[in-house]
């Protein structure tokens, strides 16, 4: 059994857990910055670096201290160490080669999507290799054959926004606070999604890939003729979304032999992507899983938990490992 200090500060959350190779989550914290960026209407690279290293070492301490062990009970830590904004992954990557120096204990580079991509395996010990991942995030929007630790097959990407980006887009469009997704997906609950038109780009298109601007630009024109309620608006663009998300998933399972569907990433928190998802697998006969919300939007946990399975895979990084800002999977 190992035991893994995680850090993640890739975009607007600190966070550091401890989690070991059995799939415990010993002690976590999260501090998320979204007073610091507020005024701005979306993340400032330079207050979220900042940020980070006000919180970061502080956290690091307190989950120690919460789980009762020293740096030294650790096995190995894990940071992330890219994709983000480079300043924030800087904070992060350079206190875990930091921690791992003054130990003596071998660091994890682990890549952000990397998390995202295993999370579901950290609470779902049933879930074998390969599966098909929908990884939605606020960066990203992509369809993955994950076939093992390190080993990634991209079936689609999106030719324009992320989808969580575009739940983010749509919201400062209604007057709503950042993060947009669960702005969205609160005011949807009283609305109608049948009541706006918008379109779903790509839909039936041949390739499974996603694009999200042509629908953000449609909520734009929605907002501004003025004679739809917010939260019919905020209820269409949810369904165009989901909509879009089946189309493409069912696309992509008709090219993939693998057992189940996984759902991931930021905009797998919400309920009405759950559902459909969960939906669309059990009608192709696939197993479904999807992590807790709490550990579909961005924490320390799943980098810890990539970074156990790569400890486990022998991957270890050196002290010399790069931050990168884009580190496609
Ligand atoms: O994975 P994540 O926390 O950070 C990135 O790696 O990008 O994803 C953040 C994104 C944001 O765009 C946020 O609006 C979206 O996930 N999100 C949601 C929900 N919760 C977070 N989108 C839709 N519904 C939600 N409930
Ligand atoms: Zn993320």
């Amino acid at each position: 059994m190992a035991l893994l200090l995680g850090l993640e500060s890739s975009c607007d959350d600190s966070a550091v857990a401890l989690v070991t190779s059995d799939r415990r989550i010993v002690a976590q914290r999260v501090v998320g910055q979204n007073q610091a960026h507020a005024p701005f209407g979306g993340v400032v690279p330079e207050i979220a670096a900042r940020a980070h290293v006000e919180v970061l070492p502080g956290l690091v301490g307190e989950v120690l201290a919460e789980a009762g062990v020293a740096l030294g009970d650790v096995d190995a830590i894990a940071a992330t160490a890219g994709p983000g904004l480079i300043g924030g992954v800087l904070v992060g990557l350079l206190t875990a080669k930091g921690l791992a120096l003054a130990s003596g204990k071998p660091l994890l580079a682990v890549n952000h999507l990397e998390g995202h991509a295993l999370s579901p395996r950290l609470v779902d010990p049933d879930l074998g290799f390969p599966y098909l991942l929908l990884l939605a995030s606020g960066g990203h929007c992509q369809l993955l054959e994950v076939r093992g630790v390190g080993d990634y097959r991209r079936l689609a990407t999106t030719i324009d926004d992320a989808a969580g980006e575009a739940f983010d887009k749509a919201a400062k469009l209604l007057g709503l606070p950042y993060p947009g997704g669960p702005a969205i997906e609160q005011l949807a609950r009283t609305g109608d999604p049948r009541a706006v038109p918008l379109p779903r780009p790509l839909v039936g298109s041949g390739e499974p890939h996603f694009s999200f601007a042509g629908l953000k630009s449609a909520v734009q024109r929605a907002v501004a003729a003025g004679t739809h309620r917010p939260e019919d608006i905020a209820a269409s663009f949810q369904q165009a979304v989901v909509d879009c998300f089946v189309d493409r998933t069912r696309l992509a399972l008709g090219r993939s032999d693998a057992p189940a569907l996984v759902v991931a990433g930021g905009v797998a928190a919400n309920s009405s992507v759950r559902a459909a998802l969960q939906a669309l697998a059990e009608a192709e006969g696939r197993r479904f899983s999807v992590p807790p919300g709490w550990l579909c939007t961005d924490n320390a946990a799943m980098i810890a938990w990539a970074g156990a399975e790569r400890y486990a895979a022998g991957m270890v990084d050196g002290l010399d490992a790069p931050a990168r800002a884009r580190w496609p999977l």
